[in-house]
């Protein structure tokens, strides 16, 4: 009798869940696909408890953390940046986040996954083509995806304010307008895959000693004309579904409580709609943080202390936060996972297979169109196939190609091909891939005697050089996350090598893998150098490619390369030599006249200036023709290739005030990249942006057209001897934050 009444109870509970599942599958309207994102997040909020708000605003680190006795949640994917624990109740997946911005990222050791690497950030920057970039970050997505991920840690966007920084390799150089687009690009590509890309790091994490405890000094007009304009394009361009703030002070206020940044720029005047979730160790407080438009703490236990666990609930329950913010926060996050398509493509739970050939073909594509020929006298390259005896020197190109160091750093398939160099452990190891320069040229030589030398002795370099046709000789820099250089100069007594070699023969040609600009003392004393930046996972195939003309090389230069690095605004980058917890100032005295601006501002003759890139052919660049309808600058312009082989010309259009006082003599406004064949011409036209016809003015938050003449420069560097240029006049205009039209004025 009791077992019937038990049997009975059962069926009824179950018959009363059947029932209720049933009807919260109806009852589900945020997972109806038809309504908004926005209205989809407002929904599911409305369906949590407090319990589950306060789990989607806690972010773990997806790895043990030995040192402080920390261990990975279970569901988190092994070796990954972050995790976060979704509501399944109600259709909300967990969120998987994976580093970074050239691939998939992973810590090491016999079980790091292996992926597609991507050439630097920097060389993307450097074909100063969208489609290049969109597409290299569509195919790093993919593989994100594949391994269970559905938030990429990339879009670093910082600029370059001193190639001095150990990060730089990951960003987009240092012109706003050409970094924010091309990481513009990469972000959609990576969003095409229906997962979230962050853009990182918000802001002004400029240089990386004492990065957590710097405190960074600007005034807000000038930030909003760099850095911030930088991640203001990139956003409009790429619309992240997140926003990593970054670890730094700015003047005064740590990053991640910044309400200045967080709620005033970021949400407020640029209308972001995503989360900004904190950077792995960015966070300081917790009420401060959250009302200061923090909506979630990332890689626990990074942080001192859990702030957006307990004691948000703490908070929230006394109403030092309010639950509406609390509501606030979630709804963010649920609107980036609902808005890139996170909730509806559930990324699949075991490994998908990677079609790592086809992945490969688009680093390969992006590398050789990133690598900038940066001299090429007598027309040493392109190399021909009848060479008889070539030296190949340095740089370990019998083995591979070096890549950046840090969270960021992808393990190829194949282990490192170098493995054994400091620092071994983070932010290294030092990494080659497997893709051998020495190898890619025997293929292309099969009958030549060629001969490889490691360049640690210069003297025994120099006597293979001495009996060679051609002397190949390859210099790297390595540069890592967590560290910057104490100078421009090459590693190693690189440099010594070079011009050691260069000595005992004059056809050297160098190719540098160098995380960004280097000094070139032996520069004279070659008649080649191929900047091949990190390369990525097929850089030896492509670095061979473009030296043996099978690809025209058509990258140009994303950033300046000084002379010295006394021309840089800080002779010596602060905060060096190191000394752990060190708070100080950087003073960034020099505003938003950041590389080339600088450059002109004060009259500097750099190595090789922003925008630079030679090609195998010759272009001219002709028939400007500009105006200014609206206040709207449109410039139309011919480039006309008057050489013997198909090239890209990289068409760049500046804008100097004739009248009006600006933070340097002249700006980046537009740029096309142009395909054309020997003896053609291909009519082009760029519009530019208001806002770099503008000054920002904070009082107001608009951006202020001053009536005048403006001297529009079309040319192929920011130093091009051959440009020509035209005036437009423009009236007093006044656009909003965003660069539209303020009515009426
Ligand atoms: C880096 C971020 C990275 C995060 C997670 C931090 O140290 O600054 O760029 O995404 O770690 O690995």
């Amino acid at each position: 009798m009791k077992l019937k009444q038990n049997l009975t109870l059962v069926s009824l509970a179950l018959a009363m869940w059947c029932t209720g599942a049933v009807s919260a599958e109806q009852d589900k309207p945020w997972m109806d696909t038809h309504r908004p994102a926005a209205e989809r997040a407002r929904l599911a909020v409305q369906a949590m408890t407090l319990d589950e708000k306060l789990k989607l605003v806690y972010g773990y680190l997806g790895a043990d953390f030995k040192e402080k006795n920390s261990t990975r949640p279970a569901e988190s994917h092994k070796q990954s940046a972050g995790f976060v624990y979704g509501v399944p109740r109600l259709g909300i997946p967990n969120i998987w986040e994976t580093d970074a911005g050239v691939g998939v990222a992973s810590q090491g050791g016999p079980d790091a996954r292996p992926a597609t690497a991507l050439p630097s950030g920097l060389n993307t920057a450097a074909t100063w083509d969208l489609r290049t970039a969109q597409a290299g970050g569509a195919m790093i997505g993919a593989e994100a995806r594949a391994y269970g991920f559905n938030v990429m840690l990339a879009g670093g966007v910082n600029l370059m304010r001193d190639p001095r920084n150990g990060r730089n390799f990951e960003y987009g150089g240092e012109d706003p307008l050409l970094a924010g687009r091309i990481v513009g690009a990469q972000i959609k590509g990576i969003q095409s895959n229906h997962i979230v890309s962050t853009l990182k790091h918000f802001a002004l994490n400029d240089q990386e000693s004492s990065r957590t405890t710097l405190n960074v000094k600007i005034d807000d007009a000038a930030a909003r004309m760099s850095d911030l304009l930088a991640l203001q394009i990139a956003n409009e361009e790429g619309n992240p579904g997140a926003v990593m703030c970054a670890y730094n002070r700015i003047n005064g206020v740590y990053s991640c409580e910044n309400d200045y940044l967080l709620n005033g720029v970021l949400k407020k005047d640029w209308g972001f709609k995503g989360w900004v979730m904190s950077d792995w160790g960015a966070v300081h407080s917790t009420v401060q943080a959250a009302n200061a438009g923090l909506d979630q703490q990332s890689g626990m236990p990074f942080d001192l202390s859990d702030y957006f666990g307990p004691p948000l609930k703490e908070a929230v329950q006394n109403g030092w936060v309010a639950e509406s913010r609390l509501d606030d926060m979630v709804g963010r996050i649920l609107y980036g996972l609902f808005e890139h398509g996170v909730v509806d493509h559930p990324v699949a739970p075991a490994p998908q297979t990677i079609d790592a050939k086809a992945h490969a073909a688009v680093s390969q594509q992006d590398a050789q169109e990133g690598m900038v020929l940066l001299k090429n006298a007598r027309r040493t390259l392109p190399l021909g196939t009848g060479l008889k005896r070539v030296a190949v020197i340095g740089g370990h190109a019998d083995r591979g190609v070096l890549a950046g160091g840090g969270s960021s750093l992808v393990y190829p398939a194949g282990g490192n091909a170098v493995p054994g160099i400091a620092p071994t452990t983070w932010p290294g190891p030092v990494m080659y891939y497997p893709s051998s320069p020495l190898k890619a040229i025997q293929k292309r030589l099969p009958r030549a005697a060629i001969a490889y030398n490691d360049g640690l002795d210069p003297a025994a370099a120099a006597n293979l050089a001495r009996d060679s046709d051609v002397v190949i000789v390859f210099a790297t820099q390595w540069t890592g996350e967590g560290v910057d250089m104490e100078t421009l100069a090459l590693p190693d007594k690189q440099d010594a090598l070079v011009a050691a070699v260069a000595t005992a023969n004059p056809n050297t040609v160098v190719v540098l893998e160098t995380g960004g600009p280097v000094t070139m003392p032996w520069l004279d004393q070659v008649p080649a150098v191929l900047e091949a930046w990190y390369p990525g996972s097929a850089g030896g195939e492509a670095i061979a490619a473009v030296l043996f003309g099978e690809v025209n090389p058509s990258g140009h230069l994303p950033a300046t390369f000084p002379a010295a690095d006394a021309q840089l605004p800080r002779a010596a980058l602060d905060g060096l030599p190191w000394v752990p917890d060190r708070r100080f100032d950087v003073d960034y005295h020099e505003g938003a006249a950041v590389g080339y601006k600088w450059f002109d501002l004060k009259g500097l003759t750099p190595l090789f200036p922003f925008g630079h890139g030679l090609s195998y052919t010759e272009f001219a660049l002709g028939d400007l023709a500009a105006d200014a309808k609206d206040g709207i600058v449109r410039a139309s312009f011919t480039v006309r290739n008057t050489g013997r082989v198909s090239g890209k010309e990289v068409a760049q259009v500046y804008v100097s005030p004739l009248n009006a006082h600006w933070e340097a003599p002249k700006r980046l406004a537009g740029f096309q990249k142009v395909d054309v064949k020997p003896g053609a011409a291909v009519k082009a036209s760029v519009t530019v942006d208001p806002r770099l016809l503008a000054m920002y003015d904070s009082a107001s938050r608009t951006w202020r057209v001053e009536k005048g003449d403006y001297r529009i420069t079309l040319a192929a560097s920011a130093a091009d001897p051959k440009a020509t240029s035209t005036v437009v006049h423009l009236d007093a205009a006044v656009y909003d934050v965003n660069g539209k039209r303020v009515a009426g004025q």
